[in-house]
Parts: structure tokens; sequence; C-alpha cells
């Protein structure tokens, strides 16, 4: 009798579950934690959210046509045993299962699938721990805010564990693109820390130029790496 442990077996189920969840209409995202430290993640919308200690992943299935879709770190969080608490950074409104965004500043992994799968990684809401987004097809780019932004940090933006956008601290149209900004919004002074770091991540809100990433519909599953 073949034994669960058989590599070959192991790998034939894997890919007959990945199969399953394609033919389902649902892409794979392995979340993993290789910061030193635990990590609280979270997934909007209606992924929730949960603890994640150093080297652990945690799989979730995203229905395919999933629009706006974000994951994101928590870090120095508290629960009682009914999920509810607080944490330093990136707190849910006290929820370990998360319904609802998180408090800034959050480094964040955004996705939209629909005629292409679309994702980035953004710094438009501030950073707290780096992170990337890895499709396992090997076509598409995977790209990383793998800085410390923390240590580049402007002072007036420095927070416990984090450091928000100019937008979070000043929330000005020229800095949050809205208003005389919506459609004309250059890079300013502030954005460039942000871009220097981190290249490839969202450093405000019109960077889509530099910052957007697609694969084709249903060509990959994805993982999000928290300290890559
Ligand atoms: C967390 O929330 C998700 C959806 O928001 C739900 O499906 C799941 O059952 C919840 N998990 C727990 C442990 O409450
Ligand atoms: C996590 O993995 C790294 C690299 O393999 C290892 O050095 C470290 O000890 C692991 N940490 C824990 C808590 O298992
Ligand atoms: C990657 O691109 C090559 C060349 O366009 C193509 O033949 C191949 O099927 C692609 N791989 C995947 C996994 O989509
Ligand atoms: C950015 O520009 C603003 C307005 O011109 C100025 O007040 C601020 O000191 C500058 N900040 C940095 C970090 O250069
Ligand atoms: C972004 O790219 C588009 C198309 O290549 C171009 O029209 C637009 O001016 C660019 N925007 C910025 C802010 O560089």
């Amino acid at each position: 009798m073949a034994r669960v442990s058989d590599p070959a077996l192991l790998l034939v189920a894997g890919l007959a579950i990945s199969l399953l969840m394609h033919q389902l209409g649902a892409v794979k995202f392995d979340l993993k934690n290789q910061c030193g430290y635990t990590v609280w993640p979270a997934g909007l919308p209606g992924l929730g959210g949960q603890q994640l200690d150093q080297n652990m992943t945690w799989t979730v299935a995203v229905p395919a046509g999933t629009q706006a879709g974000r994951f994101w770190a928590r870090t120095g969080c508290s629960f009682d045993a009914s999920g509810g608490g607080t944490c330093k950074t990136g707190d849910c409104g006290g929820q370990l299962n998360c319904t609802v965004s998180g408090a800034v500043p959050a480094t964040l992994a955004e996705y939209t699938q629909s005629d292409q799968d679309y994702y980035d990684v953004s710094l438009v809401d501030g950073f707290n721990v780096p992170l990337s987004i890895n499709p396992t097809n090997s076509n598409c780019t995977a790209p990383a805010c793998k800085a410390d932004v923390n240590a580049m940090c402007p002072d007036q933006f420095k927070v416990d564990g984090g450091c928000k956008s100019a937008c979070n601290v000043f929330q000005t149209d020229q800095y949050c693109c809205t208003g005389a900004f919506a459609d004309n919004c250059p890079a300013t002074n502030y954005s460039m820390i942000f871009k220097n770091q981190c290249p490839q991540a969202y450093s405000y809100p019109k960077d889509d130029n530099s910052s957007t990433f697609t694969c084709p519909s249903g060509s990959s599953d994805y993982s999000i790496v928290f300290c890559p």
C-alpha cells in the first residue's frame, strides 16, 4: 500500500486539487510568514483573518472574478478567546477575523480579476511589513517591497511599527490625488521617498504606470510572502 508521504502521490494530489480549484473558478493564494515574528494577515473581501506564526502558510481560495481584493499583515496583536482585541498596525476594528479594512499604515497586496489578473503592492496606505506577490506562472512579474521603509520614514509620518503616507498625514488633494488633482497627479517629494525604497510598489494613488502588473486570467495561483 502506498504511504501518504510518497512524494509522487502528494504531487499528484496537489496537482489534482489545484486543477479542481481552477475548474471551480478559484485562484489559490498562499500567504507565507517569513518575518522573524508572528503576523496576523487578513484578506478582503470575505476571507477574514488569522494568526500566522513564523514560517507558517495560510492558504485561501479566492473566487474567480473577485474585484478590489486586498491582503495585509497586522503586527503586535493580542486577541481574547472570542477573537476580540487590538493590533499595533493594521487593526481591523478590533477583530481577529477581519470584515473591514485595516488601519493605516499597512503595506497592501491588491488584486482584481477581470479580463486579466491585475495585482500590485501598495504603499498608498503607508508601510508596516515588507511583502512580495509571487505568481506561480513564471511569465508574470513578481513585484515586491523588500526595503525597511520604516528606516527611511520622515519623522512626521512615523508611527509605532509603521510609516504613514503623505495622503494619510496631510489629507490634501495634492497628496491623495483627489479634487483638482484627480486627473493630473504627479509624484511629490514625499511619494519619491517611498518610490526610491520600493520602485515596484505604488508610492501614491496615481502611480499606476510603474506599479500595476498583470497575468493572464486563470493561468496562475499566487503566493504572498511577508518579509520576503
Ligand atoms: C471569518 O470570516 C469569514 C468571512 O468573513 C468566515 O467565512 C469564517 O467562517 C470566519 N471564521 C471564523 C473562525 O469565525
Ligand atoms: C523559520 O525558518 C528559518 C529558515 O529555514 C529558520 O532559520 C528559523 O529557525 C525558523 N523559525 C522557526 C520559529 O521555526
Ligand atoms: C509563458 O510564455 C510562453 C511564451 O509566450 C508560452 O509558450 C507559455 O505557455 C507561457 N507559460 C505559461 C505558464 O503561461
Ligand atoms: C516637500 O515639499 C514640501 C512643500 O514644498 C515641503 O514643505 C517639505 O519640507 C518637503 N519635504 C521633503 C521631505 O522634502
Ligand atoms: C502612463 O502611461 C500612459 C500610457 O503609456 C501615458 O499616457 C501616461 O502619460 C503615463 N502617466 C504617467 C503619470 O507617467
